[in-house]
């Protein structure tokens, strides 16, 4: 039997637990020994529930100690890039790292650059490409049923990097990922927003050009939605094509051009209540691919350089507002668009006053106890950092 690839997570939070998932189910290859988190709870309570022996408060105290053959970097976006490039100078094999892959193009071309220097595979967890509905989307789409695809729609809500990613990247993975043209976009943010400490807009939308001649559009905290209900999703794909069109979530896909009028549903190949758009098998094939890649198999369908793409199409709806032109690829803004509009003056607020749609996360001030207290009353982690007491 061949030897079990090591693992170190960094970043005992919410996301920790979907990559966990992943790696239990693919335990013949995999052996989870580390976690490094500042937060000594966190490292503590990970490593009771997963059985995990070592624990570091910081990457350069794992590296010091350990170099495993793969990193999930669970981390806030602003650390992925360098927690990423640091990983890739250590020694490691390969990288699972969270999306958004980095805050602007400069930072996501240097994780693809430390990582073909260093020989180490890099995965960007856009997980969803392994949800039954988005595969069984692409197989039909690649049988022709809709014919040539000519226009793709995507909503999301709560900030372009932090859900719009996931269905711009999808899409991409349905249609074949195509090399983009051009994007033309434009920006609102006159309140001071932020997500997971990443100043983002109030609301965005972009025209993406594909070379093959789809075009895509793309809202983002535009429209409202219902996504919590069962089998609804927060992620909406549309995809128009020649002769027909179809309705995608990660669950099942609506086709409208058949012999019947009106929409037909095609069930995935997994009945959709077995389907977790993140944790559970997703994720698990999600490790079982890269496994495979790093013997020797397949590109990655999560591969950094396709996530790149997805970056820079979001990165290029920020940079086009910025300068009211189209942004034609290859990109050459490497710094966050977004920051540098606010430095200039181009995006002034109306209310000054910062929020973090997703400040709750912050751990830095609780009250540990109270969070084990409400730990041991089976509440998940976002449900208690909701409620904690704050020091
Ligand atoms: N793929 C998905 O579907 C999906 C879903 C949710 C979140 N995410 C992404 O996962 C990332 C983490 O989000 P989350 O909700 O798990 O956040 P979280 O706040 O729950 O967890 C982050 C953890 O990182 C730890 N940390 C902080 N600084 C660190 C450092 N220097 N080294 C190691 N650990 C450190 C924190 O103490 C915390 O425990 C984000 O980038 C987010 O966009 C992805």
């Amino acid at each position: 039997m061949s030897k079990k690839f090591t693992v170190a997570v960094i970043g005992a939070g919410s996301i920790s637990q979907a990559h966990m998932n992943g790696y239990n189910i693919n335990e013949k290859d995999i052996s989870v020994e580390a976690v490094v988190d500042p937060v000594e709870n966190a490292r503590k309570i990970f490593m009771d529930q997963y059985d995990v022996k070592k624990s570091y408060s910081s990457m350069k105290d794992l590296f010091e100690h350990f170099i495993p053959d793969i990193v999930s970097i669970c981390t806030w976006h602003a650390l992925h890039h360098e927690q990423t490039v640091e990983a890739a100078k250590a020694g490691v094999k390969a990288i699972i790292c969270e999306k958004p892959m980095a805050i602007g193009s400069g930072p996501a071309k240097a994780m693809i650059d430390a990582c073909a220097e260093n020989n180490v595979k890099l995965v960007i967890s856009h997980q969803r490409r392994f949800t039954p509905g988005w595969e069984k989307a692409k197989e039909l789409v690649e049988s022709g049923l809709i014919g040539n695809p000519l226009f793709v729609e995507l909503k999301a809500l709560e900030g372009l990097l932090n859900w719009a990613t996931h269905n711009i990247d999808g899409s991409r993975y349905i249609i074949g990922d195509p090399d983009t043209e051009w994007v033309f976009g434009s920006v609102e943010r006159t309140t001071n927003k932020f997500e997971r400490d990443t100043r983002i807009e109030d609301s965005c939308m972009g025209l993406i050009q594909y070379k093959n001649g789809i075009q895509s559009f793309v809202q983002s905290d535009l429209a409202q939605y219902d996504y919590e209900s069962q089998w609804k999703t927060n992620h909406p794909i549309f995809i128009r094509g020649e002769i027909g069109a179809l309705d995608i979530t990660e669950y099942e896909v609506k086709y409208l051009g058949g012999r019947y009028s009106g929409w037909e549903t095609i069930p995935a190949d997994i009945p959709k209540e077995k389907i977790d758009p993140i944790g559970g098998d997703t994720n698990g094939k999600l490790v079982k691919e890269l496994v495979n890649w790093l013997n020797g198999g397949n590109d990655h369908r999560c591969s950094g350089d396709k996530a790149k793409q997805t970056l820079d199409i979001m990165m290029s709806i920020y940079q086009s507002a910025r300068i009211n032109e189209k942004v034609y690829f290859p990109v050459n803004e490497n710094t966050y668009p977004l920051d540098l509009m606010f430095d200039e003056g181009k995006i002034p607020l109306k209310n000054p006053e910062r929020y973090d749609i997703r400040g709750f996360l912050d751990r830095s001030d609780i009250d540990e106890e109270d969070y084990n207290m409400l730990k041991k009353q089976g509440i998940p982690h976002h449900q208690i950092m909701q409620k904690v007491k704050r020091l």
